[in-house]
Parts: structure tokens; C-alpha cells; sequence
């Protein structure tokens, strides 16, 4: 495989909202993110991914967009825009933007246009259909509750949008709308960014008529014509969110003979905590060995013909610690655990803002406290069905988007340091143990894990192209893997529990490389201590 930049990265997400507030109005903004590009680089990471910063009436927090390529005012200026790529080029930062295009925000001109004639020249810019038998086309659902036709007064037809209502999706079958979303790509192309996650990517070939969202029978053609229009012979970096990803699906995402993206995110890891066949909502405790199934498949699987994403969080998503490890008596223990078994995988490593300092979920009493629009949703669709508050609430506390928005904790002084006014969503009340400059200052830091992680991928080939096999012979809760390269062997082990465990080290070490212990060199029987984790060099 061709050896390109983002092979060797690690890319940190921001969400901007939650990131860095200047200007003390309680929401992020770009001159913040600026101010924290020292942080960053003396973290290590190179590449950043920045959520969306576009103009945005924020019914989805800015992944509802009204102009592409405007910035949101509560964020700044394009002139800081400007300045943020610039200033994170001088420190060898990539910005990657957010593409959000399988939907755009009703206040977008195109959808305002739309939605006044069925002549409009920007009718067929979305996607349009007559009531059937008086009602919704059919049965799709938003994946913000509720049916996803809404009907529009003016022109007596229903809309469709796969999220909010204020988020209408495009007809990408309309050459139209793929062309002015190159367009708008090369835009920002021209502007100096490092590339592009793409929303949702896997909606675009939807066939609503059929009830089919994801992978649409057009989907990788659309991609590879966009590859060509925009991206294809430039040297930037591509990521697809695919929620409907296998890993044969993967190749076909990032294979590079076939031209369409650098690779995908794909989530099958992070539905196991779900009951079969019902949504995210629905809680189950993670089975360890699923895990170790499930991640060593997309290790193995994609070959020389993919590349994997590796993450373990984003806005979406709770926070690892607080989800799978322990945000109490082993924060520190399993924060670490989690890192050292997700960066030592083949594939591009993610980092989510405030996961290096571990930050935990932020529970809530009452959903008066939430933001989230789909947390806000659910809870009235779930409740009106019968549902119990206390049980809704479990729900959203285990995974509600608003547990990785809280803003970020920089320091000790009121609101963590993240705004000087009143922060759009609480900060977490742990800030004064948890926050950036402790753990900076703190070489035992989870910080300093992240630090070290990063340092080793970029100076140890074998992280980054090494082959990767399970270790079978380990008790249930122990996730433990070789990575080899030509005549270098790794041996990674990390206990997912808090009980101990014991465990034979097939080979004699040689040399300690990282853990979240204090112990010597490994050798023979080990006791694994609750949430440990170290890697050794056993060849
Ligand atoms: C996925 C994004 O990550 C999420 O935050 C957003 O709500 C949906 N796509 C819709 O854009």
C-alpha cells in the first residue's frame, strides 16, 4: 500500500461550541481553538478535526447547515477561519472540516427556494412526494424520533429528513446538488484544509421510495465522482461516518485502487452495549470477548485493501471511561487502559476533545438539563409510549450526545477556564480534579499516557504497519494482541476489568514499553492488577 501522511496520524476532534470560549458568551469559538493550538501540539497530534463551523441555525449544533461556506457568527469570522489554518499549519496542523451534505438546514437559500413551488428551480435539490392515502409516504423514521416525511402547507407535499426536521435531506440523484457540493469542497480545498469527515456519508444513495437509508445501490459511484471532482489528486485526507459499515463494505470505502475515500469510521464496536435488534437506548452490558471479536475482525479483515479509523469517542458518543471503564475508584487506571488498547491497534487513531484528560459523562436529574435535540426527542416519544422517567433517564445517561459536549476542563478557576459568561451547557462539577493544566503538569497524567501513545506511533513503525493477531489463551475479561513487524514483536495486554486476573506471557520480554502501572519488565505468570494495561517488546 502507498504510504501516505494520514496512515502515520493522530487526529484530535474539536467541537467548537464546547471547546474554548473567548469572547465570554458561553460558546466556543475559533479564536479559542486558536489559543489552544500549544496545548495540542505539545499533546502531539497532528491533524485536527474540527465539527462543524459553518452558519447554522443550530437545531442539530451546527450539523444543520445554512450556508457552507459562511462561518457561524458565535464561532467568528472566515477571516479567523482563515487565521485557524494558517496558525495550525506553522505547528504542522491539518484542519479537517466536517462535510455535512446529506442534508442541509431548512433555513438554507436552497431549501427556502424549494419549498415555495413544485417549479422552483431548487425543487429537486431535495426530496419531495405526494401523500399517500392522505399520510406519510411510507414508514421511514427520523433518527431524531418521529416519522422522517414532514408535510409542507405550501405545496402540499412531504419532505424527507432522516434527522431533525429542520435538517431536509438532498437528492443527490440531482446532478445539481452534487455538483455545487464539489464546488463548495473545492472551496475549501482552496483555503489550505488537510481534508474532510464526511456526515453520514452512506445516506447519500438513499432510495426512500424503497425504505433504504444506507448503502444505496449509487453511493460508491457518488463517491468516486467526487473523489474526481474534488479530492482525488490532492494529497488530504478522507474519513466517511458509516453506521452501516461491514468490513467488506469498508474496502469499498477505502480501498485505494478504487478511488473514493482514505477510510471509514465504522461502529460496529460501539453498539454492543445495545440489545439486539432494538437502538442505542436500550442498555446491555458489554460482553468483553464480543469486543475482542468484533475489533480483531476489522484488524484482520480490511488487509491491504482499507484502512481503519480507531476511536473510541466523538460528540456522539458517551465518554469511554465512564461507559466501559470506571469514572470512579479507576478513572485514571481504565482512561489509560482504554487509550494503550486503542492506540496500539493498526489504523488512524482519534482522539476526542477532554478524552486525554479523562473526562467522565455528565449525568443528569431531569431532562429540563438536556440540549440535545435527539436526547430531547427520545425522551417525549419514549415517555408518551409509557415509559418510565427513571428509566428514560438511565438511558440518557449512559448514552445522551449532551455526556461528550460538556464544555472543555482547561483548569481549576470557575466554568474549568472554558468561558468567563455562562457556559450553553454545564461543565462537568468534576473540573476541579479533572482538568488540563493538572494533568499537564502531572508526568503520572492520563494526559501524558495520550502523550507518550502518540510520540511511540510516530518514532515505531510497527504500530503503524505492523500485522495484528489475538491472543486466544486469556482469561474472558482480557484483551490481549500481538503487533509484529519483520522481526520486531509487540505483545499488547490490557484487563477491561476490576478484578484481577492472571496471565502467562507466552514469551520473554525484553523491554517494557508503556503501562498504567508501576511494574518491572513482565516475565512468565503475571497478575494483572484492576484496568491494567502495558505493552513489552518480546522480540
Ligand atoms: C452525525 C453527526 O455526528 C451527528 O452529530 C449529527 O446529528 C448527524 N450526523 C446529523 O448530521
Amino acid at each position: 500500500m502507498e504510504k501516505k501522511w494520514w496512515h502515520q496520524s493522530v487526529v484530535y476532534q474539536v467541537y467548537p461550541r464546547s471547546f474554548q470560549d473567548t469572547n465570554g458568551d458561553g460558546i466556543g469559538d475559533l479564536r479559542g481553538i486558536i489559543s489552544r493550538l500549544d496545548y495540542l501540539t505539545y499533546l502531539g497530534i497532528d491533524t485536527i478535526w474540527l465539527s462543524p463551523v459553518y452558519e447554522s441555525p443550530n437545531d442539530d449544533n451546527g450539523y444543520d447547515i445554512s450556508d457552507y461556506e459562511a462561518i457561524m457568527a458565535e464561532f467568528g469570522t472566515m477571516a479567523e477561519m482563515d487565521e485557524l489554518i494558517e496558525e495550525a499549519k506553522k505547528s504542522g496542523i491539518k484542519i479537517i472540516l466536517d462535510l455535512v451534505v446529506n442534508h442541509t438546514s431548512d433555513e438554507h437559500p436552497w431549501f427556502i427556494e424549494s419549498r415555495k413551488s413544485k417549479d422552483n428551480p431548487y425543487r429537486d435539490y431535495y426530496i419531495w412526494r405526494d401523500p399517500v392515502n392522505g399520510d406519510v409516504t411510507n414508514s421511514l423514521r427520523s433518527i431524531f424520533s418521529g416519522p422522517a416525511w414532514e408535510f409542507d402547507e405550501t405545496t402540499g407535499q412531504y419532505y424527507l429528513h432522516l434527522y431533525s426536521k429542520k435538517q431536509p435531506d438532498l437528492n443527490w440523484e440531482n446532478e445539481l446538488v452534487r455538483q455545487e457540493v464539489y464546488d463548495m469542497m473545492n472551496f475549501w480545498i482552496d483555503k489550505g484544509i488537510g481534508g474532510f469527515r464526511m456526515d453520514v456519508i452512506d445516506t447519500i444513495g438513499k432510495l426512500p421510495d424503497q425504505e433504504i437509508t444506507n448503502n444505496g445501490p449509487r453511493l460508491h459511484e457518488y463517491l468516486q465522482e467526487m473523489n474526481q471532482a474534488t479530492f482525488g489528486d490532492k494529497d488530504l485526507m478522507t474519513v466517511g461516518e458509516t453506521w452501516g459499515a461491514t468490513t467488506e463494505i469498508a474496502k469499498l470505502y477505502s480501498d485505494p485502487k478504487r478511488n473514493e475515500l482514505s477510510m471509514i469510521f465504522q461502529f460496529e464496536h460501539m453498539t454492543l452495549d445495545q440489545q439486539a435488534g432494538k437502538d442505542k437506548w436500550d442498555l446491555k452490558a458489554l460482553d468483553v470477548s464480543e469486543l475482542k471479536q468484533v475489533l480483531s475482525k476489522w484488524q484482520t479483515a480490511l488487509g491491504d485493501e482499507g484502512w481503519n479509523s480507531l476511536f473510541w469517542n466523538n460528540h456522539d458518543l458517551p465518554r469511554i471511561v465512564s461507559r466501559w471503564g470506571n469514572d470512579q475508584e479507576y478513572r485514571v487506571e481504565s482512561a489509560k487502559m482504554f487509550a494503550i488498547l486503542l492506540h496500539m491497534m493498526k489504523g488512524t487513531p482519534y482522539i476526542y476533545q477532554g478524552e486525554e484528560l479523562g473526562m467522565t459523562n455528565a449525568p443528569i436529574q431531569d431532562i429540563s438539563e438536556a440540549q440535545d435535540i435527539e436526547t430531547i426527542n427520545m425522551y417525549h416519544e419514549r415517555f408518551a409510549s409509557g415509559y418510565r422517567k427513571e428509566e428514560i433517564l438511565q438511558s440518557i445517561n449512559a448514552k445522551g450526545r449532551d455526556n461528550a459536549r460538556t464544555p472543555m476542563q482547561w483548569d481549576e478557576t470557575a466554568h474549568g477556564g472554558f468561558t468567563t459568561g455562562t457556559p450553553w451547557l454545564s461543565v462537568n462539577p468534576n473540573y476541579k480534579t479533572i482538568n488540563a493544566k493538572q494533568a499537564v503538569a502531572d508526568p503520572s497524567s492520563i494526559f501524558h499516557t495520550y502523550k507518550r501513545l502518540i510520540e511511540l506511533r510516530k518514532h515505531n513503525e510497527i504500530i503503524v504497519w505492523g500485522d495484528y493477531e489475538l491472543l486466544i489463551e486469556t482469561p474472558a475479561e482480557v484483551f490481549a494482541y500481538y503487533r509484529t513487524l519483520n522481526e520486531e514483536r509487540w505483545l499488547i495486554v490490557c484487563n477491561l476489568s476490576e478484578q484481577t486476573h492472571e496471565l502467562i506471557i507466552p514469551q520473554e520480554a525484553t523491554e517494557l514499553i508503556i503501562a498504567n502501572y508501576d511494574r518491572e519488565v513482565p516475565m512468565g505468570e503475571v497478575e494483572l492488577r484492576p484496568y491494567e494495561a502495558f505493552v513489552v517488546k518480546i522480540r
